[in-house]
């Protein structure tokens, strides 16, 4: 059975962000359209970068929300190794989805079943070189999968092709669960390949460099739709 495709989701990563007012940057990027805040964990550790803990994204948390108030999901993708301590904390501070890479996590079940004790979504990161195998054990208990187009801890690097393919073998898990789970890739996102991206099956796009990058966030994002649309 196919399960419908729900609307595309644009997650700008505040990675690209500057640091000195990321408050600002939060509001900023919500009033350009952003859909969701793609939160970039670091622990120089998992991954050779450090970026912001838990009470950054606590600070955070109170600017999520559109100018009518609406709350936007903060998507905290976690570039850490163990797991299940800190997803507990940014589960406190305000995190709606929680994802981590499988190969981070000594018990990935359990690493699941801390984030979604807590009321929060978990979702499973797949580096490039990485297979979508735990998915056969895993895949009935998570809400996203996010697939990586660039090895982690770094903005701005460029898409690796072979993400494409994994989009659609991804595609073909969620569909063959039958679940509402989201697919989002990570790295290297553009407009000029966003809707190759959505053809292979995403729903979900992480920008950072090419939406902060620029001074009119809401032209990059504008220039996303109108190309998945
Ligand atoms: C990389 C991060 C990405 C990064 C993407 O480890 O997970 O979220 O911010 O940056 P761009 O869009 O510049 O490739
Ligand atoms: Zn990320």
């Amino acid at each position: 059975m196919t399960s419908p495709r729900p609307k595309f989701n644009i997650a700008p990563s505040i990675l690209s962000a500057d640091f000195a007012r990321l408050g600002d940057e939060v509001k900023n990027v919500i009033a350009a359209g952003a859909d969701w805040i793609h939160f970039d964990v670091m622990d120089n550790h998992y991954v050779p970068n450090l970026t912001f803990g838990p009470m950054i994204c606590q600070a955070l948390k109170p600017h999520a929300k559109t100018p009518a108030g609406v709350a936007v999901p903060i998507d905290v993708h976690l570039m850490i190794s163990p797991v299940d301590a800190l997803a507990a904390s940014f589960a406190d501070a305000g995190a709606d989805y929680i994802s981590f890479h499988p190969d981070a996590s000594a018990h990935v079940h359990r690493s699941i079943q801390a984030i979604k004790s807590k009321g929060v979504k978990a979702g499973l990161v797949f580096n490039p070189a990485e297979p979508l195998d735990v998915l056969e054990w895993t895949i009935d208990e998570i809400d996203l999968i996010l697939i990586m187009s660039v090895n982690p801890g770094f903005g701005g690097q460029s898409f690796i092709d072979s993400a494409l393919r994994k989009v659609e073998l991804a595609r073909k898990w969620i569909e063959r669960s039958g679940k509402d789970i989201r697919l989002e890739v990570d790295g290297g996102i553009k407009p000029d390949n966003i809707r190759q991206v959505a053809d292979a099956g995403a729903d979900t796009f992480v920008a950072g460099s090419a939406i902060f990058g620029k001074p009119d966030y809401k032209a990059v994002i504008d220039q996303m739709r109108v190309a998945l649309a």
